[in-house]
């Protein structure tokens, strides 16, 4: 039997709309939305609609043209960051980041935007006051991740939204880890800018995500291209949303993630997040009695999500990763999961960690399964 713990990559499998939603956009659409004035077309377009209207029910988004649809949280962080810092402004970020945060953020401090990195506790948490320390009158951003991709942490976001707010600064948070099994508000967390993977927590296909940027923010695009609008102007169109998502849209990605939307709503985000979480504790409980691994996660419930990284003595984590899969047929990823400054933090560096994810269809059978292999790895 095939178990997949790698939900925190990609979640699989989806549920049985989304599958069916992609191939009905392929087959029975086919148009591009916002691209032609007949009916595919049209209903193309009402496709995406109720896609932007879903996500903004999951998010309580007042306004559903500021959802832009990305290919990925990579892209929509990208946007995020561009679309909004100059040369001079100054960021506030943590030691926690996935490289999908800390690279375009390097690369803007080589573009001369300064950039403070706190550094996180060796539980991942994050220390509000260490935040609040490294404001500046520069500080036009605080950037950090809701939950770590590593140690499955889960950080104190409202806190660090009151402290960019009063600085003046907006709040950027990276919800690839949570979105979907963590409820999520923009308005009562203070959210500026949310960037969200479409293929994780809510099981849409790979190659989707959205952007959400609040409606006083004077986001620049990323991208210059084809809008469906103002085909006249050499410029390109700074309108919400269409001015965001250059090109041919991916409808049967962003049909399919409307789905997986669907049935998040449906199923209830704390629902799914306390399901996946009780699967980790599970987990915890199993691996916990092995004198040979150790567990890199907070051990306090209320400060971890649906991640659990830990290590064997005396095995590097690729060849247990390697073993879980060849004799057992199980999916989980080892290594540094592309956070190598989070490695650090946890005291992991450089060999890793194997990480094992839940999601929704996983059972309580498949971690006692995974916990078994595990011993027969040791
Ligand atoms: N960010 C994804 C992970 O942690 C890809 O595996």
């Amino acid at each position: 039997m095939s178990i997949y713990l790698d939900n925190a990559a990609t979640s699989y499998p989806k549920p049985e709309p989304v599958y069916q939603a992609v191939m009905h956009a392929m087959r029975e659409i086919g148009a591009s939305p916002g691209r032609g004035g007949h009916r595919r077309s049209l209903e193309a377009g009402r496709i995406m609609f109720q896609a932007r209207e879903a996500a903004a029910a999951l998010f309580s988004v007042p306004d559903s043209s500021r959802i832009i649809f990305t290919h990925s949280a990579t892209e929509a962080l990208n946007m995020a960051l561009r679309g909004t810092l100059a040369p001079g402004d100054h960021v506030v970020t943590s030691s926690m980041e996935h490289n999908s945060l800390a690279r375009p953020l390097h690369q803007l401090e080589k573009q001369g935007v300064a950039l403070t990195i706190v550094q996180a506790g060796p539980d991942g948490v994050i220390d509000p006051v260490d935040v609040q320390r490294a404001l500046t009158p520069r500080t036009r951003m605080i950037a950090i991740g809701h939950v770590s991709n590593v140690s499955g942490t889960i950080q104190p976001i409202e806190q660090f939204s009151a402290i960019a707010h009063a600085a003046g600064a907006l709040f950027l948070l990276d919800a690839a880890q949570s979105a979907g099994s963590l409820p999520i508000n923009v308005v009562s967390a203070g959210i500026d800018l949310l960037a969200v993977p479409g293929h994780k927590g809510l099981y849409g296909p790979q190659g989707t995500g959205l952007l959400y940027a609040a409606s006083h923010i004077p986001l620049r695009p990323l991208l210059a291209g084809g809008t469906g609008t103002n085909s006249t102007s050499e410029d390109q169109p700074e309108g919400f949303p269409e001015g965001f998502e250059v090109g041919t849209h991916n409808l049967p990605g962003i049909a399919g993630l409307k789905a997986g939307m669907e049935f998040v709503m449906q199923q209830g985000v704390a629902v799914i997040g306390e399901h996946e979480r009780g699967l980790v504790s599970y987990a915890i409980e199993k691996l916990q009695l092995l004198k040979q691994v150790t567990l890199h996660t907070p051990l306090e419930t209320a400060l971890r999500a649906a991640v659990l990284s830990f290590t064997v003595a005396g095995k590097d984590s690729s060849a247990v990763a390697f073993e879980l899969d060849r004799r057992f047929d199980i999916a989980v990823r080892a290594g540094l999961h592309c956070a190598p400054r989070a490695h650090r933090t946890l005291g992991t560096f450089p060999g890793g960690t194997v990480r094992m994810s839940p999601g929704w269809f996983t059972t309580r059978e498949d971690i006692a399964m995974f916990a078994d292999a595990v011993v027969q790895c040791l």
